[in-house]
């Protein structure tokens, strides 16, 4: 099966295209130091960096754009230590990733180092790539301040790592980061470039059409967001076996070495799920959008309504919030 155009597997609204806003899947810009809630967050929020582009166009062209579109400080994440997305996941990731000390890493589509920063206070040597600029800095200033010697974080593309050696990393991970780039093939291919003989690619990926939390939230915001332009190639093809093994297989990895697993993250949060889904509304892109395409169109309680009800019906905790998302755990070996 070739890469999906035009419709996609359950809809999404990753594509915009409310001007200005991130078109990409959770952690988008830092936003300005705030006082969190008593009991919510644990701490402040990095200081928000510079913009790296100016707000997208519906007119952008899909094909070679980039999907995540960190460019609004209103969208600020909620993506933060001690919320609801947090190093807890990238330690349950990298728990089952043999870490070694001077192990080489590239976390690609690092965001400001979720995964990366555990990876290298566990000895790893890594690089962490982001195509926004603000991660890359907000990054670097964790880097800092943790006194990290071995983690660097650099901005590009993961359609073209131009600055990367071929054969020059262990391990690649990509978690929730390369499965928001444009062009696909052109992601596994560079992905199989970079990686040394004998080394590994590890995505985590969200999986379209599934009951769990997060692919429900898409597909309820892409009832309320306009269809996506022609060509576009949806974010959550990656969660698709035949698509994996396919753009991998372009890339000169045989079936046989890619392998995949369903895991669970649980997001665990204080308040109860209506405030979760504020959260969502607030931080989360493909939420955002959703909103504001449902706002202009009187439909923003009815949105509001049916998320607070999903995410009441997956609630599993009795006083706080806990609902557990699936993802597709993609380990390609080199
Ligand atoms: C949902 S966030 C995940 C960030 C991080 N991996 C985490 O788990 O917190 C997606 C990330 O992918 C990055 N991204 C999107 N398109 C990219 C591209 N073409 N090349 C590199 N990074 C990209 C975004 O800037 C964003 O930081």
């Amino acid at each position: 099966m070739g890469p999906v155009s035009g419709s996609q597997p359950n809809g999404d609204p990753y594509h915009g295209p409310v001007k200005g806003v991130n078109r990409g899947g959770g952690r988008a810009v830092p936003r300005a130091p705030m006082k969190a809630p008593a009991g919510r967050f644990s701490g402040t929020v990095e200081p928000m960096v510079e913009h790296r582009r100016p707000p997208a166009s519906p007119s952008d062209p899909p094909a070679g754009a980039p999907l995540f579109d960190p460019v609004d400080p209103a969208q600020a994440s909620a993506f933060d230590e001690g919320s609801w997305w947090s190093s807890r996941f990238a330690t349950l990731l990298l728990d089952r990733i043999p870490m070694r000390k001077g192990l080489r890493v590239l976390d690609l589509g690092c965001g400001d180092g979720t995964t990366a920063v555990p990876a290298a206070q566990l000895g790893a040597e890594v690089l962490g790539v982001d195509v926004a600029a603000n991660l890359v800095a907000a990054g670097n200033a964790r880097a800092q301040a943790l006194g990290l010697a071995n983690i660097r974080f650099q901005e590009g593309d993961a359609t073209d790592l131009n600055a990367l050696d071929d054969e020059s990393v262990d391990l690649v991970v990509s978690i929730f980061g390369a499965m928001f780039a444009p062009k696909p093939f052109d992601v596994a291919s560079e992905m199989v470039r970079v990686t040394k003989p004998g080394g590994r690619i590890v995505m985590g990926n969200w999986i379209p059409n599934d009951p769990t939390l997060v692919a429900q939230i898409l597909k309820i915001s892409a009832s309320y967001s306009p269809p996506p332009p022609e060509g576009f190639v949806s974010p959550m093809t990656w969660g698709m076996e035949d698509e994996v093994v396919e753009r991998f297989g372009a890339a000169g990895i045989p079936k046989e070495r890619i392998s995949f697993q369903r895991n669970t993250y649980t997001f665990h949060y204080p308040g109860s799920p209506a405030e979760l889904v504020a959260d969502f509304r607030t931080y989360y892109g493909p939420t955002m959008n959703a909103f504001a395409a449902a706002e202009a169109n009187g439909r923003a309680d009815e949105l509001q309504a049916e998320l607070e009800q999903l995410f009441e019906a997956q609630n599993t905790s009795e006083d706080a919030t806990s609902i557990p998302a699936t993802f597709l755990r993609v380990t390609v070996q080199r």
